[in-house]
């Protein structure tokens, strides 16, 4: 496959300043890398550790009971159960059966599964899925979810599959600040996570533009914290706000709906609250909390504030509350403090900042936030938990049971691993799943950079030359959805998909087993999933396919956002490949744009091409609801004689 994109990454301050450059969007020249027995195998994501196709297959009668015993069991087989209620089957929960049937196992006492491994056999007499704990036989259920066909009466594949994680922490982030996303969004978001494996839903609930956790003591947060008086109109860069005021915040029990929610699904949900900066909507709230006199405005405009918490005794009692809270609404054992992109001007004029430093011996202003974190981290564990903070964290001396997000890449997962810190994953590029995933023109307006599938999917998070000590430190994977050019669900779930399933594969499957072509052929089903299940995602670009055993790939290149093939053949043959299984495909044969109005596709074509000619085809996908991919181009160039 060719991946010739380039782009610039976000600089740290704000994220806001970037240049891009991008020489080409995301449309393939597919050499089908797949092998015969990989286009066999059942489409799994993320693909599983080994998976053997052979055997008897099993034909689901319309009446089927599921063997489940223990509770955990019983939870799983309810999400079983809907899997078939939704092709047409009938299931009873049973303690013993004989004839066809669905069995539950759990407490197999195998090591090689850990907590999160499963086994799952298929053969005419049913389905077995067996694992030492829950999560493993939830995933099993997932995976036995997607080798149903779907319709009535569907036959199984027989297969025997054994599967666990690469990583423990498989993480999927969610900006609610910037634009606030209510429950069903949220659950419907955990829910996609979960199908595809991922186990850690990290909420960003408090940032510059509004706080959305609720904090009964504080009720000012959610009151005036949790509303801007505008949102910024335009790309980064602008300064125009619509002048509408935009309000969100959950109540506790909605945050525990939530968590029961993600519980059922094995997700571990890491909540965070930033600070010290990043919370310029909680000085609004409470103008105390600043190091100046306020009045303190919540954030209308993208980027971040430079008024940040002023690291006084009160400060630290307004934390210790937020933290008690967190800590009683969130059982998971993590809570994310932030960290990041600290401006501290208003630290600098500061009396109250001047005595701390004179009395902790605090030289430099990033000591005065190493001394701040450092408060936070012992706050955070008397309630019992692990702080979670972005890399910036690396220099506050914070203990070793602190874990480092590695948003800046390998230099701070380097450092982290250094400071036996656990360290997640999530490089900007290409984890950031706010960048655009094609041609600016093309697409929705973003924050800027490129983040195409191909890019998340080929991303390898063990950095180069690692040793196995360092990799001890390697707690896993996670991609960040920032929302500030997000403001709907559907505009949501297009950022997300289909790049959350490469994610899910780089964070489960070994490495030696990826393989992107193969990716993209299992992606077939799971798009025609979201199709039913009404969830939007990115419609994958048409990709070409030279089928003419006599063309010679030239030097691949691209010119006008096109991918362009050299050839001696005068009757080059194209084929043009879409994902979506209902997908429609119109092409524009003459250079000029394609559209739902261009000819239909129907099936492989010749271009005849003088010596030194070349003909430029574009082509989109567009479903039956009438969603449109980007336009792909291809030129196709025949040699001179
Ligand atoms: C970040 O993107 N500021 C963590």
């Amino acid at each position: 496959m060719i991946s010739n994109a380039v782009a610039t990454g976000r600089g740290p301050a704000s994220r806001a300043a970037m240049v891009t450059v991008m020489l080409f969007f995301g449309s393939g020249v597919a050499q089908l890398n797949v092998t015969a027995a990989q286009a066999a195998q059942p489409a799994i994501v993320p693909l599983p550790q080994h998976m053997t196709v052979a055997g008897p297959s099993f034909t689901v009668p319309v009446l089927l009971p599921i063997l489940a015993r223990d509770r955990d069991e019983r939870e799983i087989a309810t999400f079983v159960a809907a899997t078939l209620a939704s092709r047409g089957v009938h299931t009873t929960l049973v303690a013993r059966a004989n004839g066809p049937v669905i069995r539950l196992s759990e407490g197999l006492h195998d090591s090689r599964l850990g907590v999160e491994g499963y086994r799952l056999d298929v053969d005419s007499s049913g389905v077995s899925i067996g694992a030492n704990a829950g999560a493993g036989l939830f995933y099993g259920a997932q995976t036995l979810d997607q080798l149903l066909p779907v319709g009535n009466a569907p036959v199984v594949p027989g297969v025997h599959i054994v599967d666990w994680p690469r990583f423990r922490w498989r993480g999927i982030h969610l900006d609610v600040s910037r634009h606030f996303f209510g429950l069903g969004v949220v659950e419907r978001y955990i829910d996609v996570a979960a199908r595809y494996k991922l186990n850690i839903f990290h909420w960003h609930l408090t940032d510059d533009q509004g706080w959305r956790f609720p904090v009964p003591r504080y009720p000012r947060l959610t009151t005036v914290g949790g509303c801007r008086e505008g949102s910024q109109v335009g790309g980064e860069g602008s300064t125009q706000t619509d002048g509408q005021r935009y309000c969100g915040a959950y109540t506790a029990q909605q945050i525990r709906d939530v968590v029961a929610f993600a519980r059922r699904r094995y997700v571990t949900i890491v909540p965070e609250i930033e600070m010290p900066g990043h919370s310029v909507e909680a000085l609004a709230a409470y103008p105390w909390l600043g190091c100046g006199t306020g009045p303190y405005r919540v954030r209308e405009l993208w980027g971040i504030s430079s008024q940040i918490f002023c690291p006084t005794e009160p400060t630290f009692h307004f934390i210790d509350a937020v933290l008690a809270e967190v800590a009683r609404l969130f059982p998971g054992p993590y809570i994310h403090i932030g960290g990041d992109e600290v401006p501290k001007e208003a630290w600098a004029t500061s009396p109250a900042v001047a005595a701390l430093r004179h009395r902790e011996r605090l030289h430099t202003l990033d000591a005065v936030q190493g001394y701040f974190t450092r408060r936070v981290e012992r706050i955070a564990r008397k309630y019992g938990r692990r702080i979670v903070g972005w890399d910036e964290i690396l220099g506050s001396s914070v203990t070793s049971s602190a874990v480092v997000m590695a948003w800046h890449g390998e230099d701070a997962a380097r450092k982290a691993a250094h400071h036996a810190n656990s360290v997640v994953m999530c490089p900007d590029p290409p984890l950031y799943f706010d960048a655009y995933q094609g041609k600016p023109d093309d697409e929705p307006l973003a924050i800027g950079g490129l983040t195409t599938t191909e890019m998340v999917y080929t991303y390898e998070p063990i950095p180069g030359g690692w040793t196995g000590s360092q990799s001890q430190s390697m707690l896993g994977v996670q991609a960040n959805l920032w929302t500030e050019y997000v403001p709907t669900a559907s505009h949501l779930f297009y950022m997300l998909l289909p790049r959350a399933l490469a994610l899910a594969e780089v964070a489960w499957t070994p490495r030696a087993l990826k393989n992107y072509d193969g990716f993209t052929r299992r992606l077939a089903p799971q798009l025609a999933h979201f199709q039913r299940e009404g969830v939007n995602f990115r419609v994958p670009q048409v990709t070409y396919r030279l089928e003419d055993a006599s063309v010679s790939f030239g030097e691949q290149q691209t010119e006008q956002n096109a991918i362009v093939l050299t050839t001696d053949s005068p009757a080059p043959r194209i084929s043009l490949r879409e994902i979506v299984p209902n997908a429609t495909i119109h092409l524009s044969r003459d250079g000029s744009f394609p559209s739902k109005q261009s000819q239909r596709y129907s099936r492989p074509f010749t271009l005849a091409l003088q010596p030194g000619a070349s003909r430029r085809i574009g082509a989109v996908a567009v479903l039956p609801d009438r969603r449109t991919s980007a336009p792909s181009y291809l030129i196709v160039r025949r040699n001179p004689l």
